[in-house]
């Protein structure tokens, strides 16, 4: 039976691929669509951390300005850090120490980006050929040296071999507090042991040399280096890594280094004994951060995000129609007008919250509903309903206290206040249960620091309650909030924000 264009188009929807790994780079390239100014961002020579929560577009954004950089002549080096080193869970194993564990992720992870240089400098004549190879076989070298060293030999060395101080000490444990002068004897040695304190440090060696001798053979082509997943890293060798890289790779002229994690799960760094800190401080010299999360906030002019889901759609869709026998229409608005009955786009819209995977997959069980119709506001709905069930509550089923937190304030503004936003006290926001859930996605924070004219000591932020949770109510929440992410962001003038926060303590 030949299907009809209405039902390609339905189809085209429920086959948008809901991760970007699965799809080629140049189709990526093609598809991408950029929210403001983030493409730009992306692409500039600073060290960044890419942060975003999950399905905001990550691995994409990092794959997309991959072909961006390969097209401009430099070298892109892109390394999924799921899938380095032996899948046998070696990391995470609580019965290997840290220093073995650690300098296996290390030398794996370098051996990545030693595996990913030579495959790029097979394909592409880049720079001096010979050179590279050389300063590759020298990284290849060098990674073998690298290596986490435990206390026990930090404490033998203290003395003599200042040189190999390349390394860095870490506390492995949070709460770990011991002042650098009882370091120095052995009675604060035997009391670190009982306690259970392991301090750590990375040995470099000839890392640096290697990295320069790559970048020289280059000339004036920059090496862009990659790195995605990086929350897969279990946290306490997250800073080992990071240190690695801040001490040998950042200070590299001519690399360039790009992370993408989901915030909540990184660390990036952490105090250590002799020094400030161990690792990458994120927002200081070393690598800024850029957050996806906060570019996906469309200001309060919802046509911006209906813009930016509609293109996002028109792309994906046109990639899969063109191997179709209907011709995709001619521009994202056609194509939204050939699909969606009048109101439900705009909804489709607010029930994404901002997250591109979210819409995607509402998108295709609405479509999914829909069969050979126009997609209606009733698909849209009972799809969002569908994904919030099977994926965002799922979630936090095993979170008592996120799910119990979460009743509440459902209850209290939706319920009570008939509003989909609220205000929390910064201090309150801190809350780590908020946190949780507004990493599952079952919150959205508006914006952060809103001042209080009455009481300038006191901030607030702004946050969403999920569409998911209140689709199936038969009344609309009001946007009390409205001003929270318009333009100018000043609540009306009767608005009070400490009458207006929600107490927490209180609700509890
Ligand atoms: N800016 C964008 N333009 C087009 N498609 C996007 C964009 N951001 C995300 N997507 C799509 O959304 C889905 C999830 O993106 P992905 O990069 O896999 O998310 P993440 O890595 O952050 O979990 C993918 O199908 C991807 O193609
Ligand atoms: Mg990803």
């Amino acid at each position: 039976m030949r299907l009809s264009r209405q039902a390609h188009f339905n189809q085209a929807l429920m086959r948008i691929p809901r991760r970007a790994e699965s799809t080629d780079r140049s189709t990526l390239a093609m598809t991408f669509v950029s929210a403001g100014s983030f493409s730009a961002m992306l692409h500039s020579t600073d060290h960044q951390i890419l942060y975003g929560r999950r399905g905001t577009g990550k691995t994409h954004a990092l794959l997309y300005l991959s072909d961006l950089i390969e097209r401009t002549g430099d070298v892109a080096v892109y390394v999924d850090l799921r899938t380095i080193g032996s899948a046998d869970g070696m990391y995470t194993d609580s019965n290997l120490s840290p220093t073995i564990r650690g300098t296996h992720l290390l030398v794996d992870t370098l051996e990545a980006i030693q595996d990913e240089l030579l495959s790029v400098a097979f394909k592409h004549e880049t720079g001096d050929q010979n050179a590279l190879l050389l300063g590759l076989d020298a990284l290849a070298e060098a990674a073998t040296a690298v290596k986490v060293v435990g206390e026990v030999e930090q404490e033998t060395t203290l003395g003599g071999s200042a040189e190999s101080g390349v390394g860095l000490e870490l506390s492995v444990s949070p709460n770990a507090k011991v002042s650098a002068t009882r370091r120095r004897s052995a009675t604060a040695e035997s009391r670190l042991r009982r306690t259970g304190i392991e301090r750590h440090h990375v040995v470099f060696g000839p890392l640096s040399r290697a990295l320069r001798g790559i970048t020289s053979a280059l000339g004036s082509v920059r090496l862009w280096l990659l790195l995605d997943e990086w929350s897969s890293i279990p946290l306490d060798l997250q800073p080992l890594l990071a240190d690695l890289l801040r001490r040998s790779v950042l200070p590299t002229a001519g690399i360039t280094v790009k992370i993408a994690t989901i915030e909540r799960r990184s660390r990036f760094s952490q105090p250590s004994l002799s020094r400030d800190y161990v690792g990458i401080e994120v927002g200081a010299d070393a690598a800024s951060a850029v957050s996806l999360d906060d570019f996906m906030i469309f200001d309060n002019v919802r046509s911006r995000a209906q813009e930016f889901f509609g293109q996002l759609f028109y792309n994906h869709a046109s990639a899969r129609l063109s191997t179709m026998i209907y011709e995709p229409p001619s521009n994202p608005d056609s194509f939204i007008e050939a699909t969606f009955h009048r109101n439900s786009f705009p909804e489709l819209v607010r029930a994404a919250e901002g997250v591109p995977r979210d819409a995607i997959n509402i998108a295709a069980l609405a479509a999914q509903h829909a069969r050979d119709e126009l997609i209606g506001l009733p698909d849209v709905r009972r799809a969002a309903r569908d994904w919030y069930l099977r994926d965002k509550q799922t979630a936090i089923n095993a979170n008592e206290p996120a799910r119990q937190m979460l009743r509440l304030l459902i209850d209290e503004v939706v319920g009570r206040r008939r509003s989909r936003t609220f205000l929390l006290d910064q201090l309150d926001a801190r809350h780590e249960t908020i946190d949780e859930l507004c990493d599952a996605r079952l919150l959205h924070v508006l914006r952060r620091g809103i001042a209080d004219p009455k009481s300038p000591g006191t901030l607030y932020d702004g946050f969403a309650i999920d569409y998911g949770c209140y689709v199936d109510l038969h009344f609309r929440p009001r946007d009390r909030g409205g001003w929270l992410n318009s333009p100018k962001g000043v609540p009306p003038d009767e608005f009070s924000r400490a009458r207006e926060a929600i107490n927490l303590a209180k609700l509890e």
